[in-house]
């Protein structure tokens, strides 16, 4: 128990920038700090600080508090563990009595779990520093590989002796619950003999940490290389209620500053890596321990920095298995560069043959992005194969269809682009269709999960285009082999000739509005005007309507009514570019927090985004509302008188244009020589003429009204 008196101390002395800073980096945001919320998947930095207050608090997922309760939630840790952690940390002494056995019982396992472990670590260190075998056969077997004493003990390498059961009885001895012991995994109970015997006997150790230092588990390598084979290398801690392989990552604990001060993360594969790189004077660095990286570990590497090297030794098969990886690390927003080590090198057999300076300027050097990196990789077999280089290109595409920062994204289309002498509206259409892809698989996997199984199949596909290819073939795993091929070979051949073949450029988008108009600007202004319209307000409900077949009312949004305006008169948008803008809305305007504006303005399509961009702002909003006094209502709140009217503008644009591309025709002399021919287009003329008359009223009746 811990008397009030020092519980005051401990809260007037807990700065909560300070113990924030422990785990987050922290940026300056006008009087608070912010970072990236160590609580949930952030990728924008939405965890406040405020000094002033001594409180941090996520704005995306609420979690935060004062500092007692940051370290409570951080370290999973009950309220007077925290207080004694923060104790700790200001070399507050407290004063307590001892625990009856009752609350002795009452720790919980995983306390109880971390206790024995600290006790380990401390255990296994003295075995190999402190004994004749432990100095003969662990620390010689460290040494010899090179390492450091200073190294050595900084990642606090031990020893576990070659006898059945030593640390089993000496934990034993010193009191340690056996139920924890047995938890823990340190040793193991022979269920047939009830014998109980050391896990890591005669091996040497790497105990695993956790970001704030604590021991979760320990890696056991075995001393022999003969025994290889016959001895699995690697043991380590089972998974327990402490440790679980998945979430922690080799080295972070003592890389977290460096990787903060370098902006800046290594990551290998191994223990003996890590360790070799810190001896070479390169700290920031971790491991994944052997296994392909999770989506925890790179969130935890994503606290401390956007940026990450990955280093490779070198065997194409290894690299090939990491792709999965690599789109991981680009999905969670990192700027993903990697390294590849000279022929069948790892990081620690590298660093032997060089010295820190030679090994630091390898590492400087040979850093190259995702995108060098495979296509550099690839090419090679690639070239003249038209077959192989669209897979090289879907798989590129694959990986630039995760990036979700549009402007990253965009960037590295360009890089790609360049590097392949592709035309970028060609790519930048295909990670586009694979982007769709992608939240069509997302949106279909919700469904599913949102709807009883009883209930699937016969759910309606809700999506007001019926795609059915996308099926198959949405994979997101990205991998080479199942990649939809999205850009032919017959796209790269016209493509990168650098002549851009015309077949491409509608399917790119890129085609500019109104080619083919007969010298009406209004009308394609009218059009415009609508456009602009879906992009300011597409996903806002315009009003109520009722719906045909169940006679409910339902909220019908800005997008829908258009479509359904246009529907009902036959009408398609002209400029192809309007029509994507019109199609896309109605793609997603159902989808959760969808805002159009928001979607267009940071389209990949750098000609959409453009154009989004310009008809997106509002010049007059101000200005409006302020003149003569007068208040104007605020554009979206008059959707319901604004539509109908611009609506009707533009179907007597298009009635006009006909009109006049009617009287057009009837000039030309072949024209004028089809009797038959003339007489439906006077015809024409005629009712077109009755619609204007017709809508005139309408647009007049409304100006009045
Ligand atoms: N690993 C493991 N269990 C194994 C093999 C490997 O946990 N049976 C993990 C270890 O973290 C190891 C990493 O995978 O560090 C990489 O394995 P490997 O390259 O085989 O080992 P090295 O790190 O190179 O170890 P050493 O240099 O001591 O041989
Ligand atoms: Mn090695």
């Amino acid at each position: 128990m811990i008397d009030r008196l020092t519980v005051d101390r401990i809260l007037d002395a807990a700065n909560i920038v300070d113990v924030v800073s422990d785990f987050v980096t922290l940026k300056r945001a006008g009087a608070n700090l912010k970072g990236l919320c160590p609580f949930h998947d952030d990728r924008t930095p939405s965890f406040m600080v405020s000094p002033s207050k001594n409180i941090c608090k996520c704005f995306a997922c609420g979690k935060g508090g004062t500092p007692v309760h940051f370290i409570m939630e951080h370290e999973q840790l009950t309220y007077p563990d925290a207080l004694r952690y923060l104790a700790k940390k200001y070399h507050i002494e407290i004063k307590e009595r001892e625990q009856t056995d009752e609350e002795k019982a009452e720790q919980s396992e995983r306390e109880s779990m971390f206790v024995v472990n600290e006790w380990a670590n401390e255990w296994f260190q003295k075995q190999m520093n402190d004994t004749v075998d432990g100095r003969a056969i662990g620390l010689a077997y460290f040494r010899q590989r090179g390492f450091r004493d200073d190294i050595i003990k900084k990642f606090q390498l031990g020893f576990c002796p070659d006898k059945y059961d030593a640390q089993w009885q000496a934990a034993k001895a010193e009191g340690y619950n056996e139920e924890y012991i047995l938890k823990t995994g340190l040793c193991i109970r022979n269920e047939q003999t009830g014998k109980v015997y050391d896990r890591f006997r005669n091996r040497v150790i790497f105990p695993i940490h956790t970001i704030s230092g604590k021991v979760v588990g320990f890696g056991g390598r075995v001393l022999d290389s003969r025994t290889k084979g016959v001895q699995v290398k690697y043991q380590n801690s089972p998974e327990s209620a402490i440790y679980s392989k998945k979430r922690e990552l080799y080295g972070l604990f003592q890389a977290k500053q460096s990787i903060v001060k370098n902006e800046l993360c290594y990551l290998v594969e191994g223990y003996t890596d890590v360790m070799a790189m810190h001896q070479q004077g390169v700290e920031n660095v971790v491991a994944s321990s052997g296994t392909s990286l999770t989506e925890e570990q790179i969130r935890a590497i994503h606290r401390f920095t956007e940026n990450i090297v990955v280093i490779y030794d070198g065997d194409a098969a290894g690299i090939k298995a990491s792709q999965r990886g690599i789109d991981m690390l680009l999905a969670e927003g990192m700027n993903v560069k990697l390294l590849l080590l000279p022929d069948g090198e790892d990081p620690d057999s590298f660093a032997r043959k060089h010295t820190a300076t030679e090994y630091q300027d390898y590492l400087r050097d040979h850093q190259v992005d995702f995108i060098h990196f495979k296509t550099n990789l690839l090419l090679q077999e690639a070239q003249n194969d038209p077959i192989k280089l669209s897979r090289l290109v879907n798989n590129i595409v694959q990986s630039l269809a995760v990036i979700p920062d549009d402007i990253t994204r965009t960037f590295y289309i360009k890089e790609t682009a360049q590097t392949l002498e592709m035309d970028e509206r060609l790519i930048t259409s295909a990670v586009a269709k694979v982007m769709k892809q992608q939240r069509e698989e997302r949106r279909k996997q919700k469904e599913r999960e949102d709807s009883p199984p009883a209930l699937q199949g016969l759910t309606p596909n809700p999506s007001p285009v019926g795609e059915g290819s996308f099926e198959e073939g949405a994979d997101t795993s990205a991998n080479e082999e199942q990649a939809p091929i999205i850009v032919t070979p017959e796209d790269i051949e016209q493509s990168s000739t650098k002549v851009t073949a015309p077949s491409l450029i509608g399917r790119a988008g890129g085609e500019s509005a109104g080619g083919e108009s007969t010298g009406s600007g209004s009308f394609l202004k009218t059009e415009a005007l609508l456009v602009q319209m879906i992009v300011r307000h597409g996903e806002k409900v315009m009003c109520d309507v009722e719906d045909e077949e169940s006679g409910e009312q339902r909220p019908m949004t800005v997008v829908e009514y258009i479509q359904y305006s246009l529907e009902s008169d036959g009408i398609q948008l002209r400029s192809p570019l309007h029509r994507r803008i019109l199609d896309e809305a109605l793609d997603h305007f159902r989808e959760e927090g969808f805002r159009c504006d928001r979607y267009f303005q940071n389209h990949p399509d750098i000609t959409i985004a453009n154009l989004a961009n310009e008809l997106g702002h509002d010049p007059e909003a101000l200005s409006k509302i302020h003149s003569k006094g007068i208040t104007v209502k605020p554009e979206e709140e008059r959707l319901v008188e604004l539509l109908p009217h611009l609506m009707t503008d533009y179907k007597l644009a298009i009635v006009e244009e006909r009109m006049r591309n009617i009287m057009l025709e009837m000039r030309q002399p072949e024209v004028l020589a089809d009797k038959e021919g003339c007489m439906m287009l006077m015809k024409e003329y005629q009712e077109l003429k009755a619609v204007q008359k017709e809508l005139g009223k309408q647009c007049g009746d409304r100006v009045i009204g």
